[in-house]
């Protein structure tokens, strides 16, 4: 069985862990517990083919943005999560691209996906589906609009890095 390791980034509080723990767990974590770092791990069958994953759910919070160095140079694969809800969440993954491609080689594929978490918050949505359209098109990485909370488009986004990880 193949093995891949993948890190889920992004600003504090746009829903990484429980993104990671929808996909990971089947569980929607409802109350907010600041993330150090966590690990976790499963067999995922992508396509029919059974792929060991293993996840690191990275903290959010300012001061242990240090470790994101760290994260990207021994990670193979990326989330870079914001929130739907909140615009300025949308510069904090402009930035992690951006360093990912300065440690990984501005001209290597490297397997990433967008996503936009609480979907399901209709009416605190900040940022427009043309909006983060553009910037995947930009960007030539897919993007998912999802809800950890209500299990929507959570599994194709992680599938979709795995594929990715198997082709480069
Ligand atoms: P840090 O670990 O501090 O970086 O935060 P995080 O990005 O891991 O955020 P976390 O997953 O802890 O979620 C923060 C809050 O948003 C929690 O109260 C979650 O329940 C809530 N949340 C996350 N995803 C969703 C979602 O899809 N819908 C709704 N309604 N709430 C969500
Ligand atoms: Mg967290």
């Amino acid at each position: 069985m193949r093995e891949f390791n993948a890190v889920v980034l992004g600003a504090g509080g746009v829903g990484k862990s429980a993104l990671t723990v929808r996909f990971m767990r089947n569980e929607f974590v409802e109350s907010y517990d600041p993330t150090i770092q966590e690990e976790y791990r499963k067999t995922v069958d992508v396509d029919g083919e059974l792929t060991w994953l293993e996840l690191l759910d990275t903290a959010g919070a300012e001061q242990f943005t240090a470790l994101n160095e760290l994260y990207i140079t021994a990670g193979r694969g990326f989330v870079l999560v914001f929130s739907l809800t909140l615009e300025a969440s949308l510069r904090e993954v402009t930035s992690l691209r951006q360093q990912i491609l300065r440690i990984k080689g501005e001209n290597s594929r490297v397997p990433m996906v967008l996503v936009g978490t609480k979907l399901d918050l209709t009416s605190e949505r900040e940022v427009s589906r043309t909006h983060i359209e553009e910037l995947a098109a930009r960007w030539k990485i897919p993007v998912y609009e999802t809800s950890a909370k209500r299990d929507w488009d959570v599994s194709p986004a992680f599938e979709d890095l795995v594929r990715q990880m198997r082709q480069y």
